[in-house]
């Protein structure tokens, strides 16, 4: 029955031939037994297109730190496995931010490009961070380091506000190239308030999209080091941690002066009603916009009905805990009292480490 096996089961081939059953089983996709003895007859698996799909997709279902998994068979996966040259991965990448955006309707979305490319920046769409001379920083104190990063890449840096659009750096065919973001590619939310117009006032902003691009995607023993993914905010990540964290934008103060609070005492608990409004706020205006986002109550009961289904599959639901949980109110949500097993699965992600981290021989930083 078996095929001839001219090739030493490798781990890397243990993979491949694991995802081929997975693929199979959970597609219903026929021809898998001569798929199976094709690879152990070569030792080597050219992944088809519906295979990568498949695979991107499993990723996300597999990844311990998303609330929001629910949706994981819908990703849109666009494979560029045939495209190496910063020029034309740059050109994908507008497509993809134009089509993810969707007028609003934000469509999760992934593209996968060809060995060798990289992104730097951490998401696409990333506000600058400069640092200044007494140590304080303009903008996203999260991307100092990004933003220091592309200035030796040779940006001129932008006009100092706030909320910078950083140019991407995309390395491919051996070399980094720069490249700005039309507004139309990098849509923001301007971030208005139901009732109060002085927090309106603040002029404080978001991109629409985050788009993760320092992850590598790991399918069948084969890794793909560009693959930027997106879904669409949950109002946390914005209201409750990038806008409120100390060592983020630190609004909290900000916010609370315009919603006349007395901050003298921490027990009158200023922050905490701070930190409600901009949460009421982000929504507010994401909704007025047209462009969706999730919010921690409405994510969480999804995530429930994610684990249903997952159980109905006859799979098992590894998560971190820590990572569901909202960083507001947690215990009105339903993930406070259950527990999860933080175990990783393949398909999955992994973090890159920084390009500035990394002494990178043969990669000419300047030829752009
Ligand atoms: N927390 C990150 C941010 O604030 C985004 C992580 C991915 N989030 C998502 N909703 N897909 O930019």
């Amino acid at each position: 029955m078996s095929a001839p096996r001219s090739h030493p089961t490798s781990a890397a081939q243990t993979e491949a031939l694991d995802f081929l059953t997975l693929y199979h089983a959970e597609t219903s996709t026929p021809g898998m037994r001569a798929r199976l003895a094709e690879v152990r007859r070569t030792g080597h698996m050219h992944l088809s297109t519906a295979e990568l799909t498949h695979g991107a997709r499993v990723a996300w279902r597999n990844s311990t730190r998303c609330v929001g998994r629910l949706p994981w068979k819908t990703l849109d996966v666009r494979d560029l496995r045939h495209v190496t040259e910063p020029e034309e991965v740059f050109l994908h990448l507008l497509s993809h931010l134009r089509g993810a955006f969707n007028g609003g309707r934000i469509r999760p979305t992934m593209s996968v490009f060809g060995p060798g490319v990289r992104v730097h920046n951490d998401q696409l769409i990333r506000y600058a961070g400069y640092r200044q001379p007494d140590g304080t920083v303009i903008g996203d104190p999260q991307n100092a380091d990004l933003t220091e990063h592309l200035r030796r890449l040779g940006w001129a840096g932008g006009p100092g506000t706030a909320f910078d659009i950083l140019p991407l750096a995309i390395e491919g065919a051996g070399r980094v190239a720069l490249f700005h973001l039309p507004p139309d590619a990098a849509q923001e939310v301007v971030i208005t308030h139901p009732t109060n117009p002085e927090l309106s006032a603040l002029g404080l902003r978001w991109h629409a999209l985050p788009v993760i691009s320092n992850m590598t995607l790991d399918i069948a023993g084969q890794t793909f080091s560009c693959a930027p993914f997106n879904g669409w905010y949950l109002q946390t990540e914005i209201a409750a941690r990038n806008l409120a964290d100390e060592e983020r934008y630190n609004l909290l103060p900000a916010v609370a002066a315009a919603l006349g609070l007395d901050s003298s005492s921490r027990r009158s608990l200023w922050q905490d009603r701070a930190l409600l409004e901009l949460n009421v706020a982000v929504l507010h205006a994401f909704d007025q916009a047209g462009v969706r986002i999730a919010d921690h109550h409405g994510v969480t009961a999804q995530f429930v009905h994610f684990e249903e289904q997952e159980r109905r599959a006859g799979r098992a639901v590894r998560a971190r805990w820590s990572w569901l949980i909202p960083p507001m109110s947690p215990a009105t949500t339903p993930v406070w009292r259950r527990s999860y097993r933080s175990v990783e699965e393949r398909p999955n992600f992994t973090v890159q480490t920084p390009p500035w981290h990394v002494a990178r021989p043969g990669v000419c930083p300047f030829h752009s």
